[in-house]
């Protein structure tokens, strides 16, 4: 099947403080953008829609070709919208005829490795209309009312989603056709519109990058890794 990937970097990143949109801010010498955009291009996809903050579409466009020169061909850089969801809903409208699977990615989530992208891509080929990645929850959690423990929460039953999320192309299209609300993730809007959404292991590397520490977490790890 002809799979696309919508990498959502159109977010503002006023949590992070670094005046520029947060895509745009570097890990190390290569930005959010461009780590996330060399992950997504090592797993296997026809099309790639960036979908870039307003005023900002040629450095993606830039970021996209110096991830991967040999695959340009495969970008597609579209303007965002005021909302996540909004900046979903461009994508999805820029993409290919042919295209039957759909991953939908935060760009913030720059490090997630290739092998969580192919567990989404292998669980919707075999069927799932719809598949997040999820990891357990570790802390104790609370429910708490005015400032007072109101109860404990059984963390088994709960999980943490991340990106990139894969549905089926005429499932997702439809979800975002009669939404009539904003959802915290695609997964829910897709959940709300009926459908079943499968589960596979995330990973601690799809971290999302928010605040500063976030970001020096993420700068850490490159380090690590030699990059
Ligand atoms: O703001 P938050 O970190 O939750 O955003 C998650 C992802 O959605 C980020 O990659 C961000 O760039 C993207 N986003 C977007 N358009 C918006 C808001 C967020 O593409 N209006």
């Amino acid at each position: 099947p002809r799979i696309a990937i919508i990498v959502v970097a159109a977010g503002s990143g006023t949590r992070l403080g670094a005046g520029a949109p947060k895509a745009l801010v570097g890990i190390g010498a290569r930005s959010i953008l461009h780590r996330a955009l060399g992950n997504v291009f090592a797993a296997p996809s026809a099309q790639v829609v960036v979908v870039a903050p307003a005023g900002h579409e040629g450095e993606a466009l830039t970021e996209a070709r110096d991830a991967a020169p040999d695959r340009a061909d495969l970008v597609t850089v579209v303007t965002g919208g005021a909302s996540r969801q909004a900046s979903v809903a461009a994508g999805l409208a820029a993409l290919w005829g042919d295209v039957e699977i759909v991953l939908v990615h935060d760009a913030a989530r720059a490090l997630t490795p290739a092998d969580v992208f192919e567990r989404i891509v292998a669980a919707v080929a075999a069927g799932s209309a719809a598949v997040v990645p999820v990891l357990p929850v570790v802390d104790t959690l609370k429910r708490v009312s005015g400032g007072v423990v109101a109860g404990a929460v059984d963390r088994d039953e709960l999980a943490a989603a991340q990106t990139p999320q894969g549905f089926r192309r005429d499932v997702l299209e439809t979800a975002y056709r009669v939404a009539d609300d904003e959802y915290t993730d695609d997964a829910a809007l897709v959940a709300a519109a009926g459908h079943r959404v499968d589960t596979v292991r995330g990973d601690e590397r799809a971290f999302k990058i928010t605040t500063p520490a976030d970001l020096e977490r993420a700068a850490r790890l490159v380090a690590d890794g030699g990059e």
